[in-house]
Order: C-alpha cells, then sequence, then structure tokens
C-alpha cells in the first residue's frame, strides 16, 4: 500500500502562479507517488475571516477547478471539503480535551499572525485552537506525510505531539496498570526494582542507555522467569516506555522543493498586494501586466547598463528560462545590450505557454459546474470513510464506544 500524503489549502479564490510554484505543482508530483489526499480547508479560513459569509462557495470551487487545472487528477487524488466532513469538527474536540493551552499559546504563527493581521481581532476561541484543528485534519486520515511550507512546519510537529499524547493516554486498555503489576510480581524483587529505576530514568531523560537496559532486563525475564508470557512482556514493555498502541499517527512534515515565485513587485505574491497574476488569467491582462512590470530602478535610460540582481524581472526568468536565455538576459543587461521589454518577452511567452493547457483543462467545469462537484462528492465520500474509521477507534479508545 502507498503512503498517505494529506495536505489543504484555505479557499483563496482563484490561485495564481506564487501559489502553483509554491505548493500546487509539488502536490501533482506527489499524487503518481502516494496515496494522495487534498482538501479545501474552509473552516481554516473562518479562523480569520469568520465576518465573510458571501464569498466562500465561488472561492471553494474556483479554487478546485485550478486544482484540476494544474493537472490533479481526481482518478488519483483524493479532493475533498473539509466542512462537507463533521467527523474533523468531532476529532478536534475530543483532541480539545487534553491539549494543554501552552502548547497552542507556544505555536510561532499565532503571535506572528496576530501582529501581521492588525486589522482583524484575532483574540479568539477559533484562531488560537486553529493547529489543533490542522492536527485534526491530518490525524483523521492518518497521514504519514503533509507536505507543508516552512511556515506550518510547527502545526506538523504539534500535531506529532498530539498525537504522542493520545497514544499515551489512549493507547493502552483500561486495565493496563494491573496487568503491569502482575507481571513486575513475576519478576525478582531487585529485578523489578532496577526495571523501574531504568524506566523513570527514560521516562524523565529520554536516555536510551536506560531504555536498553531495560530491555535486556525484560528480555532476560522472559528466558529465566518460570510461567513468563509473550504478553508479559508486551505490557513491561509498553510500561517501560510509557507508550501504549499507535492509534493514531505520528505524520513527518515533506518539506520539498519549491520554487518562490515572487510578485511583480518583487514582494510576496499575493492578490491583495495588487501584484500577482492569476493561473487562468485572460493572456491579454497578463501581457499587460508583465509589460508593466517594473524593473532595475537605477536603469533609467535604455543606454543605462543594468543589474538584473536589482530587478524583479530576472526572478521571473529564475524560474521561466533555460540557461542560455539567462545568459543572454545578464549580458545584455549589464551592457545595456538589450531593453528591458525585450527582456521581458521570453517571460510573456513562458507564461502564456503554461497557462494555456490549464484554461483549456478548466473550461469544462466553468462551464458546466456540476462536474466540480460530482469530483468533490466522489472525493468526500472516499474521505468519509477513511475518517469514519479512524473515528471508531477514536471513540473506542477515549471510552466512548457506547450508542
Ligand atoms: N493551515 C494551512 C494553511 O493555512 C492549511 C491546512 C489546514 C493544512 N489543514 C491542513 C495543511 C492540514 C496541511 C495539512 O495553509
Ligand atoms: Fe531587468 Fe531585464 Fe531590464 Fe535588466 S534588462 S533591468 S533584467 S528587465
Amino acid at each position: 500500500m502507498r503512503a498517505r500524503v494529506l495536505s489543504g489549502m484555505r479557499p483563496t479564490g482563484a490561485l495564481h502562479l506564487g501559489h502553483y510554484h509554491g505548493a500546487l505543482k509539488n502536490w501533482v508530483r506527489l499524487q503518481a507517488e502516494y496515496d494522495s489526499f487534498f482538501f479545501v480547508a474552509d473552516w481554516h479560513a473562518l479562523t480569520t475571516h469568520y465576518e465573510e459569509r458571501d464569498v466562500m462557495e465561488r472561492f471553494v470551487y474556483d479554487m478546485v477547478i485550478d486544482w484540476i487545472a494544474a493537472g490533479l487528477d481526481p482518478q488519483q487524488s483524493t479532493i475533498f471539503i473539509q466542512s462537507r466532513l463533521p467527523e474533523h469538527a468531532e476529532l478536534f474536540t475530543l483532541l480539545a480535551m487534553g491539549t494543554p493551552l501552552g502548547w497552542l499559546e507556544r505555536v510561532p504563527t499565532y503571535k506572528d499572525q496576530m501582529e501581521k493581521l492588525k486589522d482583524r481581532d484575532l483574540a479568539t476561541y477559533g484562531f488560537l485552537g486553529y493547529p489543533l484543528l490542522q492536527a485534526a485534519d491530518i490525524l483523521i486520515y492518518r497521514a504519514a506525510f503533509v507536505p507543508v511550507g516552512e511556515d506550518q512546519a510547527s502545526h506538523v510537529e504539534l500535531t506529532r505531539e498530539v498525537a504522542r499524547r493520545f497514544n499515551h493516554l489512549y493507547g493502552r486498555p483500561v486495565d493496563f496498570a494491573a496487568r503491569v503489576a502482575a507481571s513486575i510480581a513475576k519478576l525478582p524483587k531487585d529485578d523489578a526494582r532496577y526495571l523501574e529505576k531504568q524506566r523513570k530514568a527514560f521516562g524523565e531523560t529520554g536516555a536510551a542507555e536506560a531504555l536498553a537496559k531495560g530491555e535486556n532486563l525484560i528480555a532476560k525475564a522472559a528466558r529465566e522467569v518460570a510461567g513468563w508470557t509473550a504478553d508479559d512482556t508486551e505490557w513491561l514493555l509498553g510500561h517501560l516506555r510509557g507508550s501504549g498502541r499507535s492509534i493514531l499517527v505520528e505524520p513527518q512534515a515533506l518539506h520539498t522543493e519549491v520554487t518562490k515565485l515572487p510578485g511583480l513587485d518583487g514582494t510576496k505574491m499575493s492578490k491583495s498586494y495588487g501584484n500577482a497574476i492569476a493561473m487562468r488569467e485572460e493572456p491579454a491582462q497578463v501581457e499587460a501586466k508583465l509589460r508593466k512590470m517594473p524593473t532595475d530602478p537605477q536603469r533609467v535610460r535604455r543606454t543605462d547598463p543594468g543589474n538584473p540582481e536589482r530587478c524583479p524581472v530576472w526572478q521571473f526568468h529564475k524560474v521561466y528560462s533555460d540557461d542560455s536565455t539567462r545568459d543572454w538576459v545578464v549580458k545584455g543587461c549589464t551592457t545595456a545590450g538589450i531593453g528591458c521589454l525585450e527582456c521581458k518577452q521570453p517571460v510573456i511567452d513562458a507564461i502564456l505557454r503554461q497557462q494555456a493547457p490549464w484554461r483549456e483543462r478548466a473550461e469544462p467545469y466553468l462551464t458546466d459546474p456540476k462536474k466540480v462537484k460530482a469530483i468533490v462528492d466522489e472525493g468526500t465520500d472516499r474521505a468519509r470513510s477513511v475518517a469514519q474509521n479512524t473515528m471508531q477507534d477514536v471513540r473506542a479508545a477515549m471510552g466512548l464506544r457506547y450508542r
């Protein structure tokens, strides 16, 4: 079975080239290799934009169309919408019970985002809890890998801690302590004391040596103690390691090489900065935007030599041009051998070439929106069966099996 990858994106409406290069391109690549789950994180959008209720639906489906346009294949990838699966909310609620407040307050994005989005009131319970909601999104599918940017690495780290704590609290049967006591009683007194000492040392300091000593003692008991069973070994190993069964799986962040494409003005590409090119923007508009794009501010006249390092157009060449074109740019720019419009032309051509198939693939979904909805329906069904399965285990582990 292929390892599962899961990632989500907030519905921000039609995606731009920065989204494509920074994340989506990577998803398209991953789907061939992994059991891939990609979802629209619409509840996450509400953690910051809870007052805006009229844009969500359009934003959600525009974004899914961009995913498909970019090459996400609904046959290979499971595509769904978070809010269609109340199981995410159920797991979030159950995990919230045992998650220390400090874990959430310490997530670096919490303070960062508060600072950045000063104009919004983010002193809300939902905003504080949102990394835990993200943990629920991930854990409910028992994902092995989560492709996320650097900025989200701390959320995956929190997810791992939450899973570990859950398994620690609930990964053992209710009579675990009694079973451990019974196994310990079979050990010679000195050995029992020695095992407790190693368990404490390992629990407090994580010392691998203490763990090894404890494991050796259990192995010795298995060979020498009369009436010892495999269960005794199992209980005592769990006791020694402070672990139980893995009900929730600790995921790993998948940091793959991503391409950074800045906006037209050289700062981060973002719709709200007005420096973005949408993935499916009209060709004439794409061309006009690029022609107007600022260049090296010190190259005032055509006859002034320029420096590509000072020019946002050069960042686009790094993503869109081959070596020989880039050589031509550096030479032409620094010797005033080429004009800026001339320099931009290969970029304009490359972007238009890249966008043509996106527009083509999006077309049937724009004319018949029922087609996107059908894809999401199917993905949601697939996701639901996995999510329900996990929730059964979670409810049972937490003593909520009665119905
Ligand atoms: N928090 C992510 C973002 O803002 C989106 C997201 C929500 C996510 N749930 C997730 C990403 C689970 C990966 C896995 O970009
Ligand atoms: Fe920028 Fe190209 Fe003009 Fe140089 S020639 S300033 S790299 S646009």
